[in-house]
Parts: structure tokens; C-alpha cells; sequence
């Protein structure tokens, strides 16, 4: 017998793992004499309802077999915890691989103390780098790649910089991109959404906005600029604009909740469905999450990224995504081009077919059954 564990932690993680847990339950449909087992560890670095069980249940993942709960804390305190907890699992559960996926603090976490346990890591979403290492993600990010023994690549500047960090070859996997996985297969559900009638939109009259990042929304002054220019916006669009918990918080604790003024629809975060339903008729998204800027390239759909790096350049040199910086004006510039109707038309990357999780799934069992 074989046994895997995928961690999840953070609300982006669980349309990255769901795919690859179908790619599983598949492979031993297929094949009932694998003897392979998948188990899915959730860390609970995200635990409200709206940021995990809501997608726990709409992308069909089983309940987690373990269950962290080490909650919200510092970087140090959350990592730390995690890795304690983790450890348990491991020690009791033994098993050969585990699966983490993208850059948060649960992904360094579980595969800094598998590795540390002699267990063997698979990095889905490996690569990615946004050469910018005040981001808490692109540490995740170098430390995970640099630890893991399978290294599963979206978009191929992910291999360039696998190689320019020294990790062989061998190691590096061009697969495609698991979060569009999950939405290929959902899109007909999606289709059916009724998230525009409940908010009172029609297709392509609103645009979208998502906000998160430390560097945007922890700071007053950051932050306060930022509501001036959706207050701006929304003089002529509708912006719908689901609120993630640590911008709610500091829109409250800056006294800038207020300002947003009635032409801007807030609501808490969405699940997996409507929220994409909304992306997918929207005239365009303004946001600086990572995953969305994939996901409005698959769709066509314009995005404007409120950040001076990214670390998916492809969405930027062939998709939808226009990487604004920090600077309003230019975000401005984009927005008004996308209006007058002059948005780039962008391609689907490589490999964001749909397949990645079965790819993944294929080379892993075909490295595990030799061990
Ligand atoms: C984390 C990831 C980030 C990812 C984002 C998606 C790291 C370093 N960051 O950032 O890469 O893009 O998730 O959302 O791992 N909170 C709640 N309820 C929750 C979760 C969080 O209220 O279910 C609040 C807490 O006040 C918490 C704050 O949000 O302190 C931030 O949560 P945290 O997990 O530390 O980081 P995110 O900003 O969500």
C-alpha cells in the first residue's frame, strides 16, 4: 500500500486540491488493485465558513481526514503551529508523499516538516516567482521548490526558474495549471449560477474587485487611495466587490468602510461558483490575487492587477491580465481603455486544458510504485 497526503489550508488552495483528488479516486476506479491512497490534511489556516467549508462542499471534496485547526496568528506562530500539528499526522500516518500546492504559509509549513520527517514532497504550482521577496508568498515559494522532490509547473517560466535555481531537471514537471482544472469542470454549474439575478446585475455592466495583499490593504494611507479610485470607478461602473476578512478589518479599523459608497455592491467572500459565475460576466476585474489573474485569462476576461510584480507572467504576456503597479493613474489608463472597448484579447497558455491533475496524478503513480 501507498499512501499520499494533500494539505489545504488557505480558501485558494481547495480548487487546487479537489481536482487532484477526482485525478485519484479515478486512477483507482481504474485500477482497484493500486492499492494507492489519497487522504487530505487541512490545516485550518482558513476557517470561517465563507473561506473553507464553502468550498470544501462545492468542489466535492470528502471532510478533510485531519483537521489542524491552528487558525489566524503572526507568520511565525501560524507556520509554527502548523508544523507541530502536522508532524502528529505524519509520525502516526506514515505516509510515502505529500502534496502541497501554491504559496501559503500552510504549503512551506507541511513540506518543511515532511522533508524534516525523511517523506517525500510534491510542489503543485512550483516555479512561480515574482522576484519580489517582500511578499510573504515568494519566500513560500523558493523555500517550498527548494525542499521538494516533484515539482509540478503551470506556465513555463516556472521551469526557467527552477533551472536558474539549481534544481535538476528530473525533478521539474511542465503539467498545466490544476486551479483551471477545476474550472473546466465546473463551468456548466457555474453557467447556472444565479449570483447576477440575486445581485441585481447584468453581463458585462459591472466590473469585479478583490483586495487582500498586505501591501495594499494594511496601510492607511495604501488603503484610503484605493477607495478613492473605486469611488471613482463607480461613478460610471458598478463594482461588486467581495470583501476578504483582513480587508474588512482594516477598512473598519480606518474608518473608510463608509466611503464606499452606494454604486459599489460589498459582500462577504463568495463561494467557488458564484464567484466565478460573477468574474466570468463582468467587464472587467481589478484585483491583486494571484489565482484570478489565471482564472480571468482562461475566461477572456480583462484584469487589472494592483501590484508591481507578478509571478504569472504568461497571464500578462498572452492573457487578459494588465500588471498596473501601484500606481492609480495607470490602473485608470487600462480601465478606461477596457470601457472604450479597446481590451487585449488574450490566448489560453499551454496546457490549461483541464488534464493537469491527471498528469500529476499519472507521474506520481508511476514514481511511487518504484519506491
Ligand atoms: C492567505 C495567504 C495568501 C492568499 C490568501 C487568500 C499566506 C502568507 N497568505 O492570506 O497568499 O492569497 O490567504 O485568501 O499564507 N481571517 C478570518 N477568517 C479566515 C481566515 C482569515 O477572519 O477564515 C482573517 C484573520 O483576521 C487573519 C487574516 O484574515 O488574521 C489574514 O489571514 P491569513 O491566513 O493570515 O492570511 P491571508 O491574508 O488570508
Amino acid at each position: 500500500m501507498k499512501k499520499i497526503i494533500s494539505v489545504v489550508g488557505a480558501r485558494p488552495n481547495f480548487m487546487k486540491i479537489a481536482p487532484i483528488h477526482r485525478a485519484f479516486k479515478k486512477f483507482r476506479e481504474e485500477h482497484p488493485d493500486s492499492e494507492i491512497i489519497h487522504k487530505i490534511c487541512h490545516t485550518g489556516q482558513h476557517y470561517d465558513n465563507n473561506m473553507s467549508d464553502i468550498f470544501i462542499k462545492e468542489l466535492e471534496l470528502p471532510k478533510p481526514d485531519f483537521y489542524l485547526g491552528v487558525g489566524s496568528g503572526s507568520h511565525a506562530v501560524q507556520t509554527a503551529k502548523i508544523m507541530i500539528e502536522f508532524e502528529k499526522v505524519l509520525l502516526n500516518e506514515k505516509p510515502d508523499l505529500v502534496i502541497v500546492v501554491g504559496d501559503v504559509n500552510s504549503t512551506i509549513a507541511c513540506s518543511l516538516t515532511a522533508v524534516k520527517c525523511g517523506i517525500k514532497v510534491a510542489h503543485v504550482e512550483a516555479g512561480l516567482r515574482s522576484f519580489d521577496r517582500s511578499m510573504p508568498e515568494e519566500i513560500n515559494r523558493i523555500l517550498t521548490d527548494a525542499i521538494s522532490d516533484y515539482l509540478f509547473v503551470s506556465e513555463k517560466s516556472g521551469i526557467a526558474n527552477l533551472k536558474r535555481e539549481g534544481i535538476p531537471d528530473e525533478r521539474i514537471f511542465f503539467v498545466g495549471n490544476v486551479m483551471i482544472d477545476s474550472l473546466v469542470y465546473y463551468l456548466p454549474k457555474i453557467d447556472k449560477s444565479n449570483v447576477l439575478k440575486n445581485f441585481y446585475l447584468k453581463p458585462f455592466e459591472y466590473g469585479v474587485v478583490t483586495l487582500h495583499r498586505p501591501s495594499n490593504v494594511d496601510y492607511k494611507d495604501k488603503l484610503s487611495n484605493i477607495v478613492d479610485f473605486l469611488r471613482e470607478i463607480s461613478v460610471f461602473k458598478r463594482l461588486v466587490f467581495p470583501v476578504h476578512p483582513r480587508t474588512y478589518n482594516n477598512l473598519e479599523k480606518f474608518g473608510l468602510l463608509t466611503l464606499l459608497n452606494h454604486n459599489i455592491v460589498l459582500t462577504q467572500p463568495m463561494g467557488y461558483i458564484d464567484f466565478i459565475a460573477l468574474v466570468k460576466n463582468s467587464s472587467f476585474v481589478l484585483t491583486d490575487s494571484g489565482g484570478i489573474q489565471e482564472e480571468t485569462t482562461y475566461l477572456g476576461i480583462p484584469c487589472i492587477t494592483l501590484r508591481n510584480s507578478t509571478e504569472r507572467p504568461i497571464t500578462v504576456e498572452i492573457g487578459t491580465n494588465y500588471l498596473a503597479g501601484e500606481d492609480i493613474n495607470t490602473a485608470y489608463g487600462y480601465i478606461w481603455e477596457i470601457i472604450n472597448g479597446n481590451a487585449k484579447v488574450g490566448k489560453i497558455p499551454e496546457l490549461w486544458d483541464g488534464k493537469a491533475s491527471e498528469r500529476i496524478v499519472e507521474i506520481i503513480v508511476r514514481a511511487i510504485q518504484n519506491w
